[in-house]
C-alpha cells in the first residue's frame, strides 16, 4: 500500500438480496446475482477520483458502501486504513437530487450550519465555518434565502457547502451536476476543480457522462455493465485544468474511453 493512500478496496463484491435479475440475467438456485465483483482500488490522498459507468452498473452502489450507507457482500473497504462500517463525518456526501437532500424549510445559512449544531461546535465556530464554506461555494448574499428561492444549481452548492462545513477528508459525489443544464453544468464543474485545488479533499466523483469525467478527472476508473460490473481500466489524465474538451489530447482520450464502452455494451 503506497503511504498516500487513503482508500483501499479489495475484492470487494455486492449482491443485493432483492436482486432476483439484473439486466435479464436469473439467478441460478440460490447463488447470489452479485451487481460489482471483484472491486480492487486505491485512492491517494488528495485525488480527484471519476467512476465513470453507464446508468445501472453500480456506481451508487459502490458510493454509498464507501459512504457507509450499503452494506457490502464480501472484501474491504478502508478509509485511512480503517474499515467502513458506517457513515462518518470524514466522508462528505453530495447527492444528485439536492431537493431531498437539503432541508426545505430552514435557509441556505441554517442547512450549512446543520452538521455542525448536531455536532455541538460553538456558535462562534460555526459562524466562521459557514460564511467560509458559504463563500467557497459562492453563495454570498444568499444565506437567508429558503430553498425554493434557489436554481438548481444554488440548490447543488448548498449541498456542497453543507459537506465542506463538516470538514471532510473525502466528498463523495453522485451524479450531482446530472439534473443542471448544459451552462449551469460546465460552471459547477469549473467551481468545483476550484474548490479542489483550494482545500485538496480527495474527492470521488460518480457520472455517466466521458465528457464530464474527461474535464474533471486526475483518474477516470471505467466500470463495465452489471451484473459482476467490475473496474475494467482506471485512467491517468495529466491535462492541466482548466482543460479543453476539444482539443486533440482530449478528444483522442474521449474516444479512446468510448472504445470500452462500444465492446463492452453492445454485447
Ligand atoms: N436496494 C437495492 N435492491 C436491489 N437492487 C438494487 C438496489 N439498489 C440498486 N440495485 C440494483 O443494482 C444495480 C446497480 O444500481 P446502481 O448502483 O444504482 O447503479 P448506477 O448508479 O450505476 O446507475 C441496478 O441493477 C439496480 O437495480
Ligand atoms: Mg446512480
Amino acid at each position: 500500500m503506497g503511504g498516500n493512500d487513503i482508500i483501499r478496496i479489495e475484492g470487494l463484491s455486492k449482491s443485493y438480496d432483492s436482486a432476483e435479475t439484473l439486466r435479464g440475467v436469473e439467478k441460478k438456485g440460490k447463488a447470489p446475482v452479485y451487481v460489482l465483483k471483484g472491486i480492487n482500488l486505491r485512492i491517494e490522498q488528495g485525488e480527484f477520483h471519476i467512476f465513470l459507468g453507464w446508468s445501472g452498473c453500480g456506481k451508487s452502489t459502490l458510493l454509498n458502501i464507501i459512504a457507509g450507507f450499503v452494506e457490502k457482500t464480501t472484501g474491504q473497504v478502508a478509509v485511512d486504513q480503517e474499515e467502513v462500517t458506517k457513515p462518518g463525518v470524514d466522508r462528505g456526501v453530495v447527492f444528485q437530487n439536492a431537493d431531498s437532500a437539503i432541508f426545505p424549510w430552514i435557509t441556505v445559512w441554517k442547512n450549512v450550519e446543520y452538521g455542525l449544531k448536531i455536532r455541538k461546535i460553538p456558535k462562534e465556530e460555526r459562524e466562521v465555518i459557514v460564511k467560509r464554506c458559504i463563500s467557497l461555494v459562492g453563495l454570498d448574499g444568499h444565506e437567508k434565502k429558503y430553498p425554493h428561492e434557489l436554481s438548481g444549481g444554488m440548490k447543488q452548492r448548498v449541498q456542497i457547502a453543507r459537506s465542506m462545513a463538516n470538514n471532510p477528508k473525502i466528498l463523495l459525489m453522485d451524479e450531482p451536476f446530472g439534473a443542471l443544464d448544459a451552462q449551469t453544468r460546465r460552471l459547477m464543474q469549473n467551481e468545483l476543480i476550484k474548490i479542489w485545488q483550494e482545500s485538496r479533499k480527495t474527492i470521488l466523483f460518480v457520472t455517466h457522462d466521458i465528457q464530464e469525467a474527461v474535464y474533471l478527472g486526475q483518474k477516470i476508473s471505467i466500470l463495465s455493465r452489471s451484473p459482476d460490473a467490475r473496474i475494467m481500466e482506471t485512467l491517468d489524465v495529466n491535462f492541466p485544468y482548466p482543460r479543453n474538451l476539444a482539443s486533440s489530447e482530449t478528444t483522442a482520450l474521449i474516444q479512446y474511453i468510448q472504445g470500452f464502452f462500444e465492446i463492452e455494451y453492445t454485447i
